[in-house]
């Protein structure tokens, strides 16, 4: 099955013709329990559900528009090379859509761009809600989430605030594979980045993932402990016990890493100061702070505490960024 299968499938009553322009906002989200590993490439059909949380205002807004001729991407005011990464991505997306024409993209991102900082997440899921807008779909959120995996696979959670599910579901064409806001609400809770390198990863989370899957010896377990962890994030969640959703969040992340770890070639997205910061965590906790890493496929830490402990957490961390998930940006 390929990606067009999937959008004609899902467009087939809608308009085809772009209107004059389109324009959304949407979240980063940071996995408290991980999706690392596809039973689809094609289709970034993921072999586990995967848990994760909207970070409010840090995300992208992009803007789209027709054009005559090729398309033209610009990222944070900077006209990006049609060859770049960035730009050869988006294109390709868009060649799901387009009938004979290009398209202008200006996306304004928050977050910085390759960094294990889910970027491409809330890219995707920008894109996918300003194309939306754009030819006037009107298509539902379900749907707007299976577009977004399309694109990246942790891009369907960001169509979502607040907590967020992504159910992986079993069927080959992926109609049951997209994600779902949990009810839950926590306003307490609060998201810090310690930022260890902006710079890009030498190593994607698409070829990352693809290589632990293939060769990591422990991955076969990896299921399992997700679906571990999903219970205790959910119980966690339900009855507000931070230091059970830490654990299970930290827990859940280590592990990923430690899959990875058992690939050939390893596959070590840490730095020297990424294990300096995991100690200090450790150490900040020995004294009695509550808070708890998670880290994606980068080098940076994420971590999570309440808005209670603000003052002490900023005292530890006088480097860390701190998010507030319920803050929210419209564009
Ligand atoms: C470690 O969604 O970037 O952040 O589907 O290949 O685009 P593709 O991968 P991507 O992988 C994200 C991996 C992760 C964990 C997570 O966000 O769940």
């Amino acid at each position: 099955m390929k990606k067009s299968d999937v959008v004609k499938a899902l467009l087939s009553e809608c308009a085809c013709e772009p209107g004059a322009r389109g324009r959304a906002f949407a979240p980063a989200n940071i996995a408290l329990c991980k999706y690392w590993g596809k039973r689809d490439e094609e289709l970034n059909l993921p072999i586990t559900s995967s848990l994760s949380m909207s970070l409010g205002a840090w995300g992208a807004t992009t803007e789209i528009a027709p054009r005559d001729g090729a398309d033209r991407v610009w990222l944070n005011g900077g006209e990006q090379r049609p060859d770049s990464s960035f730009a050869a991505r988006v294109s390709a997306y868009l060649d799901l859509f387009r009938t004979d024409h290009g398209f202008d993209v200006r996306t304004e991102s928050r977050v910085p761009i390759a960094a294990g900082l889910a970027s491409s997440a809330s890219g995707f899921a920008a894109l996918v809600l300003a194309l939306n807008e754009l030819y006037g779909w009107g298509l539902e959120r379900r749907a707007l989430s299976i577009l977004a995996r399309l694109g990246s696979g942790s891009a369907c959670r960001s169509v979502h605030d607040g907590f967020v599910e992504w159910h992986a579901g079993s069927r080959a064409d992926g109609m049951d594979s997209f994600a779902e806001p949990l009810a839950r609400t926590w306003p307490e809770l609060r998201l810090g980045i310690l930022e260890v390198s902006a710079a890009e990863k030498a190593i994607g989370s698409r070829a990352g993932m693809k290589s632990t899957v293939a060769t990591g010896a422990l991955y076969a377990s990896w299921p399992e402990k997700v679906a571990d962890d999903l219970l205790e994030v959910h119980a966690a969640l339900e009855t507000h016990d931070f230091e059970r959703l830490g654990r299970a969040a930290e827990s859940n992340a280590l592990s990923m890493h430690a899959t990875m770890l058992s690939a050939w070639p390893p596959v070590l997205y840490w730095l020297p100061d990424s294990v300096k910061a995991m100690h200090a965590v450790w150490a900040a906790r020995e004294r009695g702070a509550p808070v708890y890493f998670t880290m994606d496929a980068g080098p940076n830490l994420k971590l999570l505490f309440l808005e209670s402990d603000r003052s002490i957490m900023e005292k530890e961390f006088p480097n860390m960024r701190i998010v507030e998930p319920n803050e929210r940006e419209d564009a």
